[in-house]
């Protein structure tokens, strides 16, 4: 039986005209996935930002297309009503259209994806043209692209100046154009945003690219504040989680050394 609220591509791409925000959040496995599911956001996003917060890699790039379709498998089980888009992850599109179409095809097929995400602006624009005509939705990424994380020096805000922020809305506009669904903007000034946002007929997903996009998304560790060290100045803490499983694993450690745990409730007679 169909699910009447599933989230889909369509009904995200529907969004920009009754205006409601988009709620976006990434997951890498079925526990987080679905608690996520259950609190109703939109959609969850399979992140290649995996590479980072739970390899432990410096950057997105080492991340592979197989652990790609192994999170998202994971986290498409715990998935009811969101919609799951599962990152393509760096050289799985870049060399070219056949790697990119057999790529997404695998994410589809073994991934648990409903759509894909791709980075890039007017270069990747031919591909998400041939993606959607074979019946993958896509969502696109422009601004500070992780994968180029190398180009741009770091993760550093882009847009500022007028040729860059040019280019931008040019890759906004060309993935709308290619019959992308939605856009992520990462990193960029707010008003860059705005105008992007205004101009594109597609919904646009902000994360670092201030309040007037179509929708937010969040990496889960930075929203639920995992890393009790880290926190990026566009993320919001809406729990501290790495706090709280600090105190938990001390208190384990202590009851477990002082005999104190398990109880007798605890143990089988
Ligand atoms: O990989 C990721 O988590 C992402 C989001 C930051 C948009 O691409």
């Amino acid at each position: 039986m169909a699910n009447q609220d599933k989230v889909t591509a369509v009904s995200l791409r529907e969004r920009k005209r009754g205006g409601e925000k988009i709620v976006a959040v990434t997951a890498y496995d079925v526990t987080f996935a679905r608690l996520a599911d259950r609190a109703g956001v939109d959609v969850v996003l399979v992140g290649d930002s995996l590479g980072m917060v739970i390899q432990g890699h410096a950057n997105t790039l080492p991340v592979t297309l197989d652990e790609m379709v192994y999170h998202g498998r994971n986290v498409a089980r715990g998935v009811a009503h969101a919609h799951v888009v599962v990152d393509m992850p760096f050289l799985s599109y870049q060399a070219s259209i056949e790697d990119g179409i057999r790529a997404a095809g695998r994410l589809v097929k073994e991934g648990g994806a409903e759509s894909v995400k791709v980075e890039g602006g007017e270069e990747v624009a031919e591909l998400v043209a041939r993606l959607v005509a074979i019946g993958i939705p896509v969502m696109g990424h422009v601004g500070m692209t992780p994968q180029s994380v190398h180009k741009f020096g770091g993760f550093k805000l882009q847009g500022r100046g007028e040729a860059q922020a040019r280019a931008i809305v040019a890759g906004a506009r060309a993935l709308a154009e290619a019959g992308a669904y939605s856009v992520v903007l990462e990193s960029i000034p707010a008003a860059l945003a705005t105008e992007i946002s205004a101009t594109v007929d597609v919904p646009t997903i902000g994360i670092g690219a201030g309040p007037r996009c179509d929708g937010q998304v969040l990496v889960m560790h930075d929203l639920l504040g995992l890393d009790p060290d880290w926190s990026p100045r566009f993320a919001r803490r809406y729990a501290e989680l790495g706090q709280a499983a600090h105190k938990a694993f001390v208190a384990y450690a202590a009851d477990v050394r002082a005999s104190r745990f398990p109880s007798k409730k605890e143990s089988f007679t």
